[in-house]
């Protein structure tokens, strides 16, 4: 398939990390752990987790601040704000709106997307058509997520392997050379009860037996999610290589979902990209849900391995089951 022109570019990210790191020695006094069972399942060596009443919404204006900082974009010019969370500030009105609030950004629309770790991919695909179709010029794509305050801190086997963060990225419309080449999104919510958090909606209400139970707390079954994510992310790599006419050589750096080492190695294998092409800062954050890839590439970028020209692959998973790929030229 011949290379498609981008309509749409990354024009500057952002992010915003609690400075409180918890590493995995301080996780075996509260949980019966270890940081050789942690590091050797995960790759995850600490993560940051920031005080009971820091707002997803707080960090997420952070995150966002420096994006627009950094693309020179005043409040009153962003035109949609897709914030992408797990854990949003309350249940109504969006993370979003209140986001919006905090920046000033008077003039946009403003709401929350709910793919799990898929969202902030999820969040720039939907911004990419909002531009596409003319309907603004200035897009503000957030993922903020505060893991902390949803998980089960006596269930080991989910509470070592996340951390909080939120990281942002403007998108502008493309001069034609730079920007999104292609994307690749799916679903599939016959495997919901995969990774979920049962109680608090309207499904199963917020009661003492819930609270008892710790079902307002997040659930996990980590080896069908394991097999799931490397298949998936697998397959969403490969088609949004495709669509974008290009294959796992024209890579020059891959920066996937951060959930796990394992998984980032098996999706960069599958893909033919070698790790020296892989951003990786599991060992430090953690899984920060769908922030994990803007913080990713803030990183990369601030560490000067993204230059112009560069074609770059993301591939996430999470929680839906979502999934998906991105495939754009910096
Ligand atoms: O962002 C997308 C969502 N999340 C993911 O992508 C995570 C996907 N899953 C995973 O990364 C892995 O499945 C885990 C890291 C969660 C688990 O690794 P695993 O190699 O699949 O281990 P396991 O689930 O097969 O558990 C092995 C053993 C169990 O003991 P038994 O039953 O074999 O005696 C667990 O009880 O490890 C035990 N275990 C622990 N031991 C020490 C589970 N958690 C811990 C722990 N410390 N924290």
């Amino acid at each position: 398939m011949k290379t498609p022109e981008p309509i749409v570019e990354i024009a500057a990210t952002g992010r915003y990390l609690p400075s409180n790191v918890v590493t995995n020695d301080d996780l075996a006094s509260v949980v019966d752990t270890t940081d050789e069972w942690i590091q050797s399942r995960t790759g995850i060596r600490e993560r940051r987790i920031g005080p009971d009443d820091l707002l997803a919404a707080e960090m997420g204006r952070q995150a966002a601040a420096q994006a627009m900082e950094r693309a020179g974009v005043e409040a009153g010019e962003v035109d949609i704000i897709v914030v992408s969370t797990a854990t949003p500030d309350r249940w109504l009105p969006s993370t979003a709106c209140d986001i919006q609030a905090l920046l000033g950004c008077d003039n946009a629309l403003a709401f929350d997307l709910q793919a799990a770790c898929s969202g902030w991919l999820y969040g720039v695909t939907m911004a990419e058509g909002f531009l596409a179709a003319g309907r603004g010029e200035v897009a503000l794509v957030v993922a903020t997520e505060k893991m902390s305050n949803i998980l089960d801190w006596t269930d080991r086997s989910t509470c070592v392997l996340f951390g909080d963060g939120s990281g942002a990225a403007v998108l502008r419309p493309s001069d034609g050379q730079r920007g999104i080449l292609s994307a690749h999104h799916r679903s599939d919510g016959h495997l919901a009860e995969l990774l979920h958090r049962p109680a608090g909606g309207v499904r199963q209400p917020l009661d003492d037996t819930a609270l008892q139970s710790h079902d307002h707390l997040l659930k996990m079954s980590g080896r069908e999610i394991f097999k799931n994510a490397v298949r998936s992310m697998a397959e969403a790599s490969d088609k949004a290589l495709q669509q974008a006419g290009l294959t796992g050589d024209d890579i020059d750096l891959m920066i996937p979902h951060q959930a796990n080492i394992r998984i980032i190695e098996a999706t960069a294998k599958y893909a033919g990209i070698p790790m020296e092409k892989v951003y990786v800062n599991v060992d430090r954050y953690g899984n920060m849900s769908s922030a994990s890839i803007p913080v990713a590439l803030d990183e990369a970028i601030e560490e000067g391995r993204v230059r112009p020209g560069m074609n770059i692959l993301s591939a996430t998973f999470g929680a839906g089951l979502t999934w998906g790929a991105m495939v754009w030229r910096t």
